[in-house]
């Protein structure tokens, strides 16, 4: 295992008992307050990904907005926002996308603000069934090209509902989905089982 993955799982924050009894949270914005673990996140994901005519990187709200654009960045993908078109309890910000390349570049903190949003264009939707309730993913049309080979990154997966919505609506859209990329994997809830085949890359399982 890379040397690297230590520090990162160390700076995650496990919360018991929320949102709801019995779930242990992966608190990810402890990752964030520590910028060279969120450097070596975002390190060992570019180094995986260079080289591998990844043309798109699509990041899952609200949460695969903060690791998907600086993996963009960096291997030189453009970067497709897949939204929730309803109102969230106190979640993502468009802000998310520029302020973490911003943050690590100069070594500071990200924190992120979070306040509700739509998308203005025309959209596709899928529909995904949640540990806690359903949701829904949309994504403007003509954000992807026939031709391009996506990866999908997203902070955690637990059932594996939201990276599989994720995938078909990309495939829908004319997409190859390449890989789905995450940091916590929560083994258990066998989320690796509902992606068809497709390849699931992890940093780490849960605590
Ligand atoms: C969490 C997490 C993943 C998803 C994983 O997001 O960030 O996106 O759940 O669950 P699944 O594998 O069972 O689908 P959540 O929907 O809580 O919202 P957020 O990212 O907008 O905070
Ligand atoms: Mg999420």
């Amino acid at each position: 295992q890379d040397p690297r993955i230590q520090g990162i799982a160390a700076s995650i924050r496990v919360v018991p008992d929320f949102p709801k009894k019995g779930i242990m949270f992966q608190d990810i914005t402890t990752l964030l307050l520590d910028p060279k673990a969120f450097k070596n996140t975002v390190d060992l994901f570019v180094e995986r990904y260079s080289g591998k005519n990844i043309s798109v990187v699509a990041g899952i709200e609200a949460r695969g907005f903060i690791f998907g654009p600086p993996i963009a960045l960096a291997i030189g993908a453009k970067f497709v926002p897949l939204r929730k078109p309803r109102k969230l309890p106190g979640i993502e910000a468009r802000g998310f996308i520029f302020g973490p390349p911003i943050a690590l570049a100069i070594g500071a903190k990200f924190v992120p603000l979070r306040k509700p949003r739509k998308l203005p264009g025309e959209v596709i939707s899928e529909k995904y069934v949640l540990e806690y309730g359903t949701d829904c993913l949309e994504m403007h049309v003509g954000a992807i090209q026939p031709c391009d080979r996506a990866l999908v990154v997203d902070d955690l997966v637990a059932t594996g509902g939201t990276l599989r919505a994720a995938m078909n609506l990309l495939e829908r859209a004319g997409a190859e989905v390449v890989e789905c990329a995450c940091v916590i994997e929560l083994p258990e809830l066998k989320g690796r089982e509902r992606l068809n085949g497709k390849p699931l890359y992890v940093l780490m399982e849960s605590r």
